[in-house]
């Protein structure tokens, strides 16, 4: 067991200027924590290393000897009052003095204001230009108390002229010609770019699309020798394997469902912008089509949005109106996940998407696009992830081993694993939609959107997971395991991680960590049949989604497995005042994430106030 006084951070916030000069040479584990090799363009053809510092992430937990005062982290600065009348410069002031900088090196990128904590994200800058890898964000409790901190800030060895000398226009033409695709039109910023040498590069940042490949960059072009610095990768991949045999019949749970929209989360319905309401499946959060075009958008079937398509899944997915109820699904489970992660805290102000933000903050004109039936790929689905403020794009594919060919916007778990993508992307990092960008973090952000697809399925018993039965054949759907509380039907833990790349091989190892917490908590506190609708109980389900949401929030940029754990239990803390620590301590140790697990090293102990 471990000895608790030694577990306890010695002097908190002490050791959060990385000089990242002296990172370069670690062992290429850690590297995935910092670096991500990645091949970019159309054509995969562009092999990158890019960097990202790395980020220490404090859990104010840590100082609260996880007993039942877990949210009373730290107590040295609760002169800040309950209402904080400008969170803005009262967290800049406050990272400036605890990281004994001036306050001059850092800016306010974004406020989220959350249910039950406030979030700050802060950039480091030099001459009012944000160094676009060196960022922070700090947490404030419902008390007004800093309740967290992360930190990617860096000492730098130097940097660039803030005066570029090579042209937007020059820039541009050399990110299409490395990406492969087209300038996009999106406004370009100046930001610097900080490199593994500690010197902080200036870089025009363009946004570089090609639809045909299905690619969506934002590259960083160094604006003193035009070359191409970094890229941030807005799609979320996911390769899935697919058996091409008949399995699963989704017509077992096709229902006409009514009225399924919530209007505290959408208050004008899933069919209206702003004054215009449609008879399509087109509103303020989503837009649902056929095809790669924003053409064929499905029209009700009879007034008043009646939307009842026959499926008939012998015949190919384009034939009768296969097509039509394919894309209701779509719109039907994007607007759900859209209400109920509302209702749970991804709303304007945590950066979500939505047409009209109707001025609760955060920015508009961003509702999802959904291709149905897209013609860009086969057997696969993404989600592109640009920041707020611009419209998130799913693309659903066919699965072409099968005949008839399947569709993927059938497969719902499919479709909420997407929306997740969106949802991580936004809520971590303050809507900049750049902080899945190392090889651990992205096998972060896919075990949240299983986690989250397994959520969903759920019902009063907690079952074993299958995630994307229906378009595979095998009996683990398109992943190595059903997700289990049986370390027989799945044995992934904490280690299993070492030596991986995959993200989709890591992200398991995350979604089956969280499926085990979701067990364990529904055990212990039941399990609400209106969880998807009532936030406010306390029954295992809720209390988990609880914790899922306020983590993403918490967690740095590019966060590791080991800071997400920290998420959740200070998430626990913040929301809770930390009565499930030890359930959520003994459960990640149960998988090796115990208190001293590190390096992909399993460790089994947790904090000796949780022996039972
Ligand atoms: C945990 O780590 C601390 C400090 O590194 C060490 O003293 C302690 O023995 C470790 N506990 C276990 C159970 O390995
Ligand atoms: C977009 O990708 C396609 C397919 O890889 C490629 O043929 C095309 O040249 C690319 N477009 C641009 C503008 O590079
Ligand atoms: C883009 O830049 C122009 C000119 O600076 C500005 O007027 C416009 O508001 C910007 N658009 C967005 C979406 O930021
Ligand atoms: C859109 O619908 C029209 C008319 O029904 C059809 O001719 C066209 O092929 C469709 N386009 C796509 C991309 O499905
Ligand atoms: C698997 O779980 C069983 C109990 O369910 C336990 O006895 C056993 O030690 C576990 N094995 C591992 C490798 O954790
Ligand atoms: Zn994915």
């Amino acid at each position: 067991m471990v000895s608790f006084t030694e577990f306890l951070l010695p002097a908190l916030f002490a050791f959060l200027f990385v000089p990242t000069a002296s990172a370069t040479p670690w062992p290429s584990t850690f590297q995935l924590n910092t670096h991500r090799t990645h091949y970019f363009s159309a054509d995969k053809s562009l092999k990158l290393e890019a960097f990202h510092p790395e980020s220490i992430f404090e859990a104010g937990f840590y100082l609260s000897r996880f007993g039942v005062e877990g949210v009373d982290p730290l107590p040295s600065y609760r002169q800040y009052p309950r209402d904080i009348p400008d969170l803005g410069s009262t967290a800049l002031s406050f990272l400036a003095s605890k990281l004994g900088i001036s306050e001059g090196n850092i800016l306010l990128r974004a406020i989220a204001r959350g249910q039950v904590a406030q979030y700050v994200f802060v950039a480091q800058q030099i001459n009012g230009i944000p160094i676009a890898n060196a960022v922070a964000n700090i947490a404030f409790n419902s008390n007004g108390m800093v309740s967290s901190l992360s930190s990617s800030l860096v000492k730098l060895s130097g940097s660039a002229d803030i005066n570029p000398s090579v042209s937007v226009g020059d820039a541009t033409a050399t990110a299409e010609k490395a990406l492969k695709g087209t300038y996009n039109g999106h406004n370009t910023t100046l930001e610097f770019v900080v490199q593994p040498s500690g010197y902080a590069a200036l870089s025009h940042v363009i946004q570089i699309q090609n639809d045909t490949a299905g690619t969506w960059y934002e590259a960083f072009i160094d604006a003193h020798d035009n070359t191409l610095l970094s890229v941030t990768d807005f799609v979320a991949r996911a390769s899935y394997r697919v058996l091409p045999i008949h399995e699963l019949d989704p017509t077992q749970g096709f229902q006409t469902v009514v009225d399924p929209q919530d209007m505290t989360a959408s208050p004008n319905g899933w069919h209206q912008e702003f004054s215009t309401t449609t008879d399509l499946t087109a509103g303020n959060n989503a837009i649902a089509y056929k095809g790669s075009q924003l053409i064929n958008i499905t029209v009700q079937t009879s007034d008043v949005l009646n939307f009842i398509y026959d499926v008939d899944l012998t015949q190919d997915p384009t034939s009768g109106t296969n097509v039509q109820a394919a894309t209701t699904n779509a719109f039907y489970v994007v607007n759900t996940f859209h209400d109920f992660t509302y209702k749970y805290g991804f709303t304007e102000t945590t950066f979500n998407f939505q047409t009209n933000d109707f001025n609760n903050g955060g920015q508009g004109f961003d509702r999802i696009l959904v291709s149905v039936q897209d013609d860009y790929g086969i057997n696969d689905a993404v989600f592109a992830t640009p920041p707020d403020g611009q419209s998130g794009k799913m693309q659903l594919y066919l699965y072409v081993k099968f005949s008839p060919r399947r569709d993927s916007a059938l497969q719902n778990d499919l479709v909420i694993h997407e929306c997740q993508h969106g949802a991580s992307n936004r809520m971590t990092g303050g809507g900049t939609a750049r902080c899945f960008q190392t090889s651990e973090s992205a096998g972060v952000a896919e075990g949240y959107a299983d986690a989250m697809a397994d959520w969903v399925s759920q019902g009063s018993t907690t079952a074993d997971f299958v995630f994307g039965q229906y378009v595979s054949t095998g009996s683990t759907g398109l992943r190595n395991y059903a997700y289990s509380t049986s370390n027989v039907t799945n044995p992934l833990r904490y280690s299993s991680l070492n030596g991986m790349t995959d993200a989709h091989n890591m992200g398991e190892v995350w979604a089956n960590t969280l499926h085990n917490v979701y067990a364990a908590l529904v055990i212990t506190k039941g399990w609400s049949t209106n969880a998807l609708t009532d936030p406010t109980t306390n029954e295992g389900n809720v209390v988990w989604l609880h914790l899922f949401i306020d983590a993403l929030l918490l967690q740095p940029c590019n966060p590791t497995f080991l800071n997400a754990r920290d998420a959740w239990i200070q998430a626990d803390a913040n929301r809770y005042g930390g009565a499930h620590t030890c359930l959520l301590w003994v459960t990640f140790a149960s998988r090796g994430f115990g208190v001293n697990a590190t390096n992909f090293v399993d460790d089994i102990s947790y904090p000796p106030d949780c022996d039972c």
